[in-house]
């Protein structure tokens, strides 16, 4: 079964040669294209982009072997969920107990790692040169399935972690290893038509709107909350769009969020002001996205127009491919 949890780090669209990439066509607007596919029944859960290119996956390797260099495996911990950069080559990640399969996890064995990359170098067959520095941060001791974690605030090192079992937002500082719940809605928990699937879950905080927003799978929403000049709640949610398994999602300051949407094997544009969606990439009956998890934008000169995106590859459905990592040429 789940053995260790690890955080892979791939070679970008920097490193690779482009010969290295399986061509799957235009199935959307995006051109999809194959950068890495770990054994069926690898959930592939979040990603990161380093500023070098490559691509940094919390993945939960059911099937052991994989190739991409590995930086950590946390022991004790089978499932690494969010994953996100403060400082440059300063990663958190949310680790703990959780069962893709089942959907169980372990209430009070949550915690917030710290990455630290800067050190982190690895030979061209993957092999590490010099490791990762890996230290806890905090346990969140009341956390029933952390999810999807978000900047709040980079000079005082806040980020929030959303707890897709409770519904509740918490902030953390990662410098103290302080936490608190921020934000608690009707939006934000459990409820119909999912009542068992993960509440809240992506969770990004914008700033030209002081506002946080979400998703929550179980309620089929992609929202967002407006919040206070030190990050809680600061008035009642609203929905943006609705009505599909919406995962984790990026934002931009004109308004536009790009969203991984788990339940259709495609990632949509949403205009957050007016809630049109557009699809951008993927294919309901196509598995190149399939049970798409979260996106990260390339961040080097040749990739920079390109969109990452990690797919859980549909683990525990009939149609199960390998979880992975896809580069989208826009
Ligand atoms: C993947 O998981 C499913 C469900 O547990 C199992 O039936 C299947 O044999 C697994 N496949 C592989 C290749 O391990
Ligand atoms: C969490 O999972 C790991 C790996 O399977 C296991 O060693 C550990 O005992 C589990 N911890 C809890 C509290 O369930
Ligand atoms: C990978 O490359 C390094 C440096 O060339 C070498 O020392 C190491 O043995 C190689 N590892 C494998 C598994 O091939
Ligand atoms: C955040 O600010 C609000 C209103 O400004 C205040 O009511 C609340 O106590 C503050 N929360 C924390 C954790 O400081
Ligand atoms: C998927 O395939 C079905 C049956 O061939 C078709 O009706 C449907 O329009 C297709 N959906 C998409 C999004 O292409």
């Amino acid at each position: 079964m789940f053995r260790t949890l690890s955080l892979a780090a791939l070679l970008g669209f920097a490193s690779l040669a482009p010969a290295l990439y399986t061509d799957h066509g235009h199935h959307g607007v995006g051109h999809v294209h194959e950068v890495y596919t770990f054994p069926v029944n690898t959930s592939v859960e979040n990603l990161a982009v380093r500023r070098t290119g490559q691509v940094l996956a919390s993945i939960d390797p059911f099937c052991a072997d994989p190739k991409p260099a590995l930086v950590h495996e946390f022991e004790g911990y089978n499932s690494l969920l969010g994953i996100v950069e403060v400082e440059h080559d300063q990663f958190y990640v949310a680790a703990g107990n959780f069962s893709v399969f089942t959907l169980e996890s372990v209430t009070g064995w949550w915690a917030i790692f710290h990455v630290d990359l800067s050190s982190f170098r690895t030979h061209e067959n993957g092999s590490v040169k010099s490791a990762a520095t890996v230290e806890k941060v905090a346990d969140i001791r009341e956390g029933e399935l952390l999810n999807g974690l978000g900047i709040f605030s980079v000079e005082e090192g806040l980020i929030y972690a959303a707890d897709s079992g409770s519904g509740i937002i918490y902030l953390v500082d990662v410098y103290t290893g302080d936490y608190w719940p921020a934000i608690q809605d009707p939006l934000t928990i459990k409820g119909a038509p999912l009542p068992s699937y993960p509440a809240a879950n992506g969770v990004h905080y914008h700033a030209a709107t002081q506002s946080v927003y979400f998703t929550n799978v179980a309620q089929e929403v992609f929202g967002r909350v407006p919040v206070s000049v030190n990050g809680s709640q600061a008035g009642a949610a609203e929905i943006i769009v609705q009505g599909s398994l919406y995962d984790d999602f990026w934002v931009d300051d004109a308004g536009n969020a790009i969203v991984a949407v788990y339940g259709n094997n495609n990632i949509i544009r949403v205009d957050v002001a007016s809630g049109k969606s557009t699809v951008i990439a993927g294919n309901a009956n196509s598995t190149e996205l399939e049970s798409v998890t979260a996106v990260a934008w390339g961040r080097t000169v040749r990739d920079r127009g390109s969109l990452y995106a990690s797919r859980n590859g549909g683990v525990g459905s009939p149609k199960v491919v390998g979880g992975g990592i896809m580069r989208i040429d826009l």
